[in-house]
């Protein structure tokens, strides 16, 4: 176990276990593996207990197509394993197996306050310039199904990208809050884990704005699917300045394209930001993308290599979602059963 991963105060009565999630609403990106993936096997070779949820509960707040959606969980799950996430080890399941967090989001409804859920900037900004009165209420109510998935497993850490650090203290108030109604001490107050050089990877295009598997543009961001040549492709195209590197992390700060590329590059790496621009400050991207092409390659090549072999066989797939879904249902009917029974529900049978 290492800093990131440590029971929440001496007194926690809580084991530490991770929980994490992502929406197979498309193919995900390399903004997901730095800011999520890659963390997710770190920690489960850590040690620590980690369950691991494909959220297809969450990728239907917006419009997806059916067969689509079954396609994506199958390749988000091979994405898992091909990073190096071990059914064996981790829990690997998808959301809507568990039927107990749709019935647990359903309490945190009726926990959760409208002033809280209005605050909550993703649901602004997935709304922003559209008409707001068209998109779904689950839409609105999905942070409110994050943090049952979260509680659901009285997990402790939750690593995430840093655009989900706002749903992740939202989980915290929700756990308080129950907490202080019944006058438990039954839901703990979730860590979030946001690390790595890459949190927050941006737009190959736009450098101010997230790289997102929902992007209209293809090339403005790297998919796990692509291969060698297009992400090499993707790089050497990418936006940048026309300065040299600088040779100091400060010289990145009003760069948003160069300081993005610097990130990929330590983050892929495992050398410091410093490290990099050691290397290639005063040099320019002339110099600098190629060498970030043949690095993301021998990187991510071979995970697209191994989707493609797992992507095969489907049903397989679909045993090891089926069995990481027994697993996780063992760890979350009790714990749902106890909250039903905490807010005053009658269990007869
Ligand atoms: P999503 O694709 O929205 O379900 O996100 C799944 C996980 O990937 C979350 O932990 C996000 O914070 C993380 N993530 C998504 N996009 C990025 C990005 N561009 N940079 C860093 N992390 C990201
Ligand atoms: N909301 C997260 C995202 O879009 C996905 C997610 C759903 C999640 N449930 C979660 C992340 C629980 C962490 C823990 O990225």
């Amino acid at each position: 176990m290492t800093d990131a991963v440590q029971a929440p105060g001496a007194e926690s009565r809580f084991t530490p276990r991770v929980f994490s999630g992502i929406q197979p609403s498309g193919g995900l990106t390399l903004g997901n593996y730095l800011g999520a993936l890659k963390r997710f096997v770190e920690m489960q070779d850590e040690g620590t207990e980690t369950v691991y949820c494909l959220v297809d509960l969450h990728a239907i707040t917006v419009w997806q197509d059916p067969d689509k959606l079954r396609h994506q969980t199958r390749e988000a799950a091979a994405a898992f394993i091909a990073a190096g996430i071990d059914p064996t080890r981790s829990i690997l399941f998808n959301q809507s197996q568990v039927s107990a967090h749709a019935e647990l989001a359903w309490i945190f409804n009726c926990i959760t306050r409208l002033g809280w859920m209005n605050r909550m900037t993703q649901f602004k900004d997935k709304t922003a310039g559209k008409n707001a009165e068209n998109s779904s209420l689950g839409l609105y109510a999905y942070p409110s199904l994050m943090a049952a998935d979260i509680l659901l497993y009285h997990a402790t850490h939750v690593p995430v990208g840093e655009d989900q650090k706002q749903h992740v203290e939202l989980t915290r108030d929700i756990a308080a809050k129950f907490n202080h109604d019944y006058k438990v001490d039954f839901f703990p107050i979730t860590e979030p884990v946001i690390e790595g050089a890459a949190t927050r990877v941006m737009s190959l295009r736009d450098g101010t704005k997230k790289m997102s598997k929902s992007d209209p543009s293809d090339m403005s961001r790297i998919n796990l699917t692509d291969d060698a040549d297009t992400i090499a492709q993707k790089l050497r195209k990418a936006r940048t300045d026309a300065e040299p590197l600088p040779s100091e992390a400060a010289g990145l700060k009003d760069r948003p394209e160069a300081r993005n590329l610097v990130n990929i590059f330590s983050a892929l790496s495992g050398q410091s930001v410093d490290a990099v621009l050691q290397e290639f400050g005063g040099q320019g991207f002339g110099a600098f993308k190629p060498a970030l092409a043949e690095l993301a390659v021998a990187k991510l090549a071979p995970i697209s290599t191994e989707m493609t072999r797992l992507m095969a066989d489907p049903a397989e797939i679909d045993r090891i979602l089926g069995q990481g879904a027994d697993r996780a249902d063992a760890i979350a009917q009790p714990i749902l059963a106890k909250t039903l029974d905490i807010v005053g529900m009658i269990r007869s049978r």
